[in-house]
């Protein structure tokens, strides 16, 4: 495959130059707190693609393609032939649970999927137990295991997550380690004085601050050691200045908040399509049903304030009311959330979007998906997890902004308001791999494919 000199051109352009991406020699530890639904399917989904009775359906790291060049190159290679990623045969998976199941119990019990599918991996799913987990009840009030460390502070308990991580690379001879945040939603908390600094930050583990929260344990945990950390639930967890400064000073990525999946998916594909074509959005009512243990969690008023927050913002940012008013001023936005056992882990949601076009005309759109929450979610994690040990490896460190493709709630630089369009953070993330690779970035202008504006130009 040719390749343009993209040093040059990026000297040329005034970006900065693009990194030395270390090879992905050996083994990488996806190293996971919270061993329930997603997380199962994750690992049995990598298990039974390794086996290949399956396909990695859903994961742009597996099955997405990149262009680079000019459209008359024709050079669109997968991702994975031309960023340098792990192999799903070299990761290791391992983590953390307040409930002792072994992966093929926990799979078994959220049943995602399909007995047949578990059974020909159960062998390799049985071998994972969950180490014991940071866990205190007042911040998810639904679950009560028996699996969990004590320690006399908070910064005990960190200290007993650094130790698993480093028994854990010595047990499976890991070369690499990525955590990823699976465990359930947390209660809404906001960042207080403790979150603000590495010493406010330890001092306040050591203080035991009610305001430092479990995932936040095991974030300092990783990045204290230079592993990068993703938070897949909405829990404020990394993104906070404590974490950021850590994250930078140890050159360790991170990436937050929430799987952007189902319901949130499809706002952030159909939102940025209404608000391009000046459509005004009246009211956008959401709903969901589901009966997973995320569900149940969620239950509870604390939790789903936590999920709210997350989901809310996702259409102001992409409709921008401010710079719209008489299109978006008046956006009445709801989002409903309910536990119902029978549908299990296949949420169902319901959107009612009250538009108008031309000369005030109103108009309404329905969407009822009928998902699979975990099934969306397993791709997402696996990619986030790929693309953080590509971002570890290629030097980089602090907020992975180009990661806001996979996440409802992007982690963003202070004073940066998030980019939500699904369609803008795709090209956000395909230009930061050729920026990787020394690739000309590529712009969509398009203008020198025709004769008469190439002379101009
Ligand atoms: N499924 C999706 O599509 C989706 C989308 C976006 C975000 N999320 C978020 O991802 C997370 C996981 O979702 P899920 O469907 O797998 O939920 P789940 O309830 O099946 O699994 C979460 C697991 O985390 C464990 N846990 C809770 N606190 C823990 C702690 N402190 N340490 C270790 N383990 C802990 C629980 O025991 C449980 O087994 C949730 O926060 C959810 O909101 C899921």
């Amino acid at each position: 495959m040719s390749k343009s000199n993209g040093a040059d051109h990026a000297a040329k352009n005034g970006q900065p130059a693009h990194p030395e991406v270390l090879p992905a020699t050996g083994k990488l530890g996806i190293l996971i707190p919270g061993l329930g639904a997603v997380a199962t399917t994750l690992i049995a989904g990598v298990f039974a693609v390794r086996k290949g009775i399956s396909q990695p359906f859903g994961s742009l790291t597996q099955m997405g393609h990149i262009r680079l060049g000019k459209r008359t190159d024709n050079r669109e290679p997968k991702i994975k032939d031309f960023v340098p990623l792990t192999e799903l045969s070299d990761i290791v998976f391992g983590g953390w649970d307040l409930y002792e199941d072994n992966m093929f119990e926990a799979a078994s019990h959220a049943k995602v999927l399909e007995a047949g599918l578990l059974h020909s991996v159960k062998e390799e799913l049985e071998a994972i137990k969950p180490m014991k987990a940071v866990f205190d009840r007042s911040y998810v009030t639904n679950l009560d295991g028996k699996n969990v460390k004590t320690g006399a502070t908070k910064w005990d308990l960190a200290q007993q997550v650094v130790a698993d991580i480093q028994e854990f690379k010595r047990v499976h001879k890991v070369d690499r380690v990525v955590v990823l945040w699976c465990g359930s939603t947390e209660k809404y908390i906001e960042a207080v004085d403790v979150h603000q600094t590495i010493e406010s930050f330890e001092q306040g583990m050591k203080d035991n601050h009610s305001l430092i929260a479990p995932s936040m344990i095991y974030a300092y945990a990783a990045l204290s050691q230079g592993i990068p950390f993703v938070n897949g639930a909405p829990n404020l967890t990394c993104d906070i200045p404590a974490m950021v400064a850590l994250s930078k000073a140890t050159h360790a990525p991170i990436a937050g908040k929430d799987f952007k999946t189902g319901q949130t998916l499809m706002k952030t594909i159909l939102a940025p399509g209404l608000q391009a074509r000046a459509l005004g959005v009246r009211g956008w009512f959401s709903t969901n049903i589901l009966g997973n243990r995320d569900g149940y969690v969620l239950d509870h008023p604390d939790n789903f304030r936590t999920k709210e927050v997350s989901k809310l913002g996702v259409l102001e940012d992409i409709l921008r009311p401010d710079l719209h008013p008489e299109l978006y001023g008046d956006l009445y936005h709801k989002i409903r959330i309910n536990y119902y056992p029978p549908h299990g882990d296949n949420k169902e949601s319901w959107d009612n979007i009250d538009i108008f076009g031309w000369l005030g005309y109103t108009m309404q759109i329905k969407i009822n998906f009928l998902c699979r929450d975990s099934i969306l979610a397993a791709p997402v994690a696996l990619d986030l997890a790929l693309f953080a040990d590509l971002a570890k490896r290629a030097g980089m460190s602090g907020i992975q902004e180009w990661l806001s493709f996979y996440l409802k709630s992007p982690q963003t630089a202070p004073g940066l308001h998030a980019d939500n369009d699904i369609f803008r953070q795709l090209i956000k993330l395909q230009n930061t791999l050729r920026h990787i690779m020394g690739e000309d970035l590529i712009t969509h202008l398009g203008l020198d494919y025709y004769q008469e504006f190439a002379e101009i130009l």
